[in-house]
């Protein structure tokens, strides 16, 4: 999640911008720029780094001007470097983007072919050629970007200023939040409210499709095609700090809830339904290196680690092959049987986690490549890597992983479709259904997300409990493992994951009416022997509350609760199921005043052993 600053008015613009970034750090970044127009042109400072370095910058030469734009990057595309820091130029055109922009290496072809010269690695400066190119054939700027995001595929906020046109900013949005702030005399542009709150509480949310044209004295909205479209400016109430979890009381709430968008951010861009291909750009495993491939050793750590159990299930399932997990504090004192037939696949959300990198060093020793899945670029363990399949689950703040573990399902998935097409063992029909599975992911994930409410009420319920018991099966054991953790790590109540068979093995001593039982019961083949051990957990006295994909009156009379998440395809059910526990952990951790965002003991990356 980048960070977008725009001004226009009577002020200086520099200072403004900078102060407003400010106020969007918490969103995470890599490098940071600032672009203002001075009367004879634009003035440009970025750097790599923090945003000290740009004020640096701007004390040793400021920039003079009322109208600019600013950007703090978290790089998908391009590792942070000062040269893929925005703002990107193109003649007269210059910009700021948040989000992804899907068909880049096409337009990129096609703009070199028409003699651009590219400086960064960016998708995003391809989208200043494509509107420079247009400008230059005559068109008027408003048109320019207009007719230049018909040719885009993807997500995005853009800011556009052109320097032969310095009265007016073009803002465009799609999937990607922008908000306008009214101010007197002045117009501000922003990622995220608190970035206006200095200025202005009278805010504008563009919608999906629209156009900005944005002035000192106010702003029009269109859409596409230039049609008006009246937009209401809102006021707003929140303080700072509320503004930057966007209302929600905690940065956790805010990331189970952006889980639809982080989700399709994650396999935007990556999936050819019609080919049934996924693009495993970052991932140079050729034919022949992954058809030699005889076994997958998964290594990761925590939350991390359940997506790499859930992972074996779709290694073994769908590319057919062999695969085994192990936890990075195991792996590295053991002696794995790898060698170059062997591929390694680390899972790690801050790329930095100790433990899991130590994995690295085997692999090197034992000739096996690595491959990793991070949601930060160029983090430690991603540099290190043969190769990095990405999240684009955008900085998670709170310690409590939630975005980041369900985009990491979501690209072990796509991981493990592409990798069974490259090694030949997924026929292409098979995979055409699988990826057409992901498309309905978003909204089932968002079907879930409504429970919010129901989870809110029943979290009072069962908060005062001393252990809770979660159950799964198959594919859907590690998610019990991960309900457990949220829950222990945020409510601190002791709570143990366990396959549904295996309860009868010991942990049903544990049963009596005071400890909730979380037993997770999608319709799949794995429901009939789930339902007798709910049955088992009944006769002695345990408090269920069952997790199912389907109204079924044996379970309602059981269970003391029952949530019913939508149906998903078997592979993506283990998402779906994920979503009422990671809200179950939150509201129980609220009834019990934790910190939910910053839990005792715990920290986000453990950097050391
Ligand atoms: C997740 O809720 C925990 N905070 C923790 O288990 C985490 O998943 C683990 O430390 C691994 O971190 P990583 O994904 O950054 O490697």
């Amino acid at each position: 999640m980048c960070g977008i600053v725009g001004y226009i008015g009577r002020r200086e613009a520099a200072p403004i911008i900078l102060e407003s970034l400010r106020k969007l750090e918490y969103r995470g970044y890599d490098s940071a720029g600032i672009a203002v127009l001075n009367g004879e042109g634009v003035a440009v400072h970025r750097c790599l780094g923090k945003l000290n370095n740009l004020e640096k910058l701007l004390s040793a030469k400021p920039l003079a001007g009322s109208r600019g734009i600013g950007h703090t990057r978290w790089a998908t595309h391009g590792k942070p470097s000062e040269i893929n820091a925005h703002p990107h130029q193109a003649g007269s055109v210059v910009v700021v983007h948040n989000g992804i922009i899907e068909n880049y290496l096409e337009l990129k072809e096609y703009l070199l072919g028409k003699g651009a010269r590219f400086e960064s690695e960016t998708d995003t400066e391809i989208v200043a050629h494509l509107v420079d190119d247009k400008v230059r054939q005559g068109a008027d700027f408003l048109t320019a970007v207009q007719k230049s995001l018909k040719e885009i595929q993807g997500s995005y906020a853009l800011v556009f200023m052109n320097l032969n046109d310095p009265e007016r900013l073009i803002v465009a949005k799609n999937s990607t939040p922008i908000v306008l702030g009214s101010g007197n005399g002045e117009t501000l542009i922003a990622s995220d409210i608190p970035a206006l709150l200095d200025h202005t509480r009278k805010v504008t949310f563009l919608e999906d499709g629209e156009i900005a044209e944005v002035k000192a004295g106010g702003f029009r909205v269109m859409d596409g095609n230039g049609k008006a479209i009246s937009r209401p400016i809102k006021e707003i109430t929140w303080d700072a700090v509320a503004a930057q979890k966007g209302g929600y009381r905690h940065f956790m709430l805010k990331e189970i809830h952006e889980q639809p968008r982080t989700i399709t951010d994650t396999f935007r861009g990556r999936i050819s339904l019609k080919e049934g291909a996924v693009a495993l750009e970052g991932v140079p495993l050729t034919v022949a290196q992954m058809r030699r491939v005889k076994k997958i050793h998964l290594v990761a750590c925590g939350t991390a680690w359940h997506a790499a159990l859930v992972g074996k299930f779709m290694l073994e399932e769908i590319a057919r092959i062999p695969a085994e997990v192990d936890y990075g504090s195991e792996f590295r004192y053991r002696s794995p049987l790898v060698d170059r037939d062997s591929l390694l696949l680390l899972i790690s959300q801050s790329g930095e986690t100790a433990d899991t990198l130590a994995a690295v060093e085997t692999a090197r020793k034992k000739k096996a490549k690595v491959i990793s899945i991070c949601n930060v670029v160029d983090s430690t363990i991603a540099r290190k890597s043969d190769g990095v399949f990405y999240t684009h689950a955008g900085p998670e703040i709170s310690v409590a992983s939630t975005k980041a573990f369900t985009s990491q399902l979501t690209a072990m998935y796509l991981l493990a479709i592409g990798l069974g097409r490259l090694n030949g063992r997924l026929p292409k029909t098979e995979a055409k259904t699988l990826l057409e599975d992901t498309m309905h992911l978003p909204t089932w994930v968002e079907d879930a997300l409504k429970l919010d409410t129901e989870i809110e009420s029943l979290a009072r319920d069962v908060c005062h409990a001393a252990d809770f018991l979660y159950l799964g099966r198959g594919i859907n054991y590690p998610i019990a493992l991960e309900g457990a953790l949220k829950l222990k790590e945020i409510s601190y109540i002791h709570a143990e994951g366990y396959p549904a068979g295996e309860m009868k093995h010991g942990p049903i001593a544990l049963i009596d009416e005071k400890v909730p039982v979380v037993v997770l019961l999608p319709r799949d083949r794995n429901f009939q022997k789930t339902l007798s051990n709910l049955k088992e957990v009944e006769s002695r006295g345990g408090k269920i509350l069952a997790i199912t994909n389907r109204r079924d009156e044996t379970i309602d009379r059981i269970a003391f609760r029952t949530l019913v998440v939508p149906e998903a395809s078997h592979f993506l059910t283990p998402i779906v199921l994920t979503i009422p526990l990671q809200l179950l952990a939150y509201y129980v951790a609220i009834e019990r005043g934790t910190d939910v965002d910053q839990p005792r003991n715990l920290a986000k990356s453990v950097t050391v052993e």
